[in-house]
């Protein structure tokens, strides 16, 4: 894609998945990146796979280990990232966690830890470089939330509450990033073949597997692929694949029917195994 010829783009969580997957591509595609995450071997090695594939010699790659919870660390990160780049043109917001389990079974730590991350590491994130951007009067914000973060479904109180408020945030965003000529665009992954969906089906209640189960899991570099498309065509939402686009299509117009195919689920779940019965 061309238009990250000669980019400079930060990514969050780009050791892994999603963010890892946009990383190589906007490398690919003659870019600058740099990418962040709080495991740093990880974040080593990923960083190794984005700069094998560059395809000019004036490229920058870099990283920085740091937690996007922590305000402070944030704001280092985008000193350094600046710094090392030469300036910044696309940041993306896509380092979150996800753990799926009902209500009363979900320590209120996780409910803390989810908003910490998911939330809060993208307004850290997004206050932490915005004075760059606003600066020189243009740039790009990619949020990367969940088609959880438009429709709630059983087991995910936790990370629903954390992607719905990440949407929130964004929408409020967006106007006030008018007068700065910087553009936003939200991205909403269905069910992503990644790490972090590897642990969530670890743990994910039967219930939820069931009323999931029929949406098709994309590849990592379908959904970046999708993001970093939207955000070269300054799309403000990015819906990845067409059971997910018609999901956020019918969950706007229809919301009813949307909860009737949930619920019927959950209720053929039910009859299937009675036993289950709370
Ligand atoms: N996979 C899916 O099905 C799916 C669906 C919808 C939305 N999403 C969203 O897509 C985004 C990427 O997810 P993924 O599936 O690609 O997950 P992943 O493979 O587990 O990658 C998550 C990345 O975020 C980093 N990270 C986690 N907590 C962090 C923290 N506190 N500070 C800094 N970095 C942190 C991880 O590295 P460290 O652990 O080393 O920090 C890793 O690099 C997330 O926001 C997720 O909620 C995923």
């Amino acid at each position: 894609m061309d238009f990250y010829r000669g980019k400079k783009v930060y990514i969050t969580g780009g050791s892994s998945g999603i963010g890892l997957a946009a990383a190589k591509s906007v490398a690919q595609w003659g870019g600058s990146v740099y990418i962040s995450a709080r495991g740093e071997e990880r974040l080593a090695a990923a960083l190794e796979e984005v700069k094998s594939a560059a395809i000019g010699s004036d490229q920058r790659f870099g990283m920085v280990a740091h937690d996007v919870s922590d305000p402070a660390a944030c704001a280092a990160a985008a000193e350094q990232v600046v710094a090392g780049m030469g300036g910044v043109d696309v940041i993306i917001a896509n380092a979150g966690v996800a753990h799926p389990s009902r209500i009363l079974e979900t320590p209120v730590e996780v409910f803390e830890k989810m908003m910490r991350i998911n939330y809060f590491g993208t307004v850290h994130t997004t206050r932490a470089f915005l004075p760059h951007l606003y600066a020189q009067k243009r740039g790009h914000i990619g949020i990367v939330s969940s088609m959880l973060g438009f429709m709630g479904i059983y087991g995910y109180t936790a990370y629903a509450a954390s992607k719905f408020a990440q949407v929130g945030f964004a929408d409020a965003l967006r106007q006030e990033l008018i007068d700065y000529n910087v553009k936003l665009t939200i991205l909403y992954p269905p069910d992503t073949d990644t790490p972090q969906l590897v642990e969530e089906n670890k743990i994910k209640p039967p219930e939820t597997k069931a009323i999931s189960g029929e949406v098709k899991t994309l590849s990592p570099e379908e959904v970046a692929g999708c993001l970093l498309k939207g955000i070269a065509k300054g799309k403000l939402h990015v819906v990845p694949g067409a059971m997910g686009s018609f999901t956020r299509f019918m969950n706007r117009h229809a919301p009813w029917m949307v909860r009737m195919i949930i619920d019927g689920e959950l209720k053929k779940f039910r009859k299937k195994h009675p036993d289950t019965r709370p």
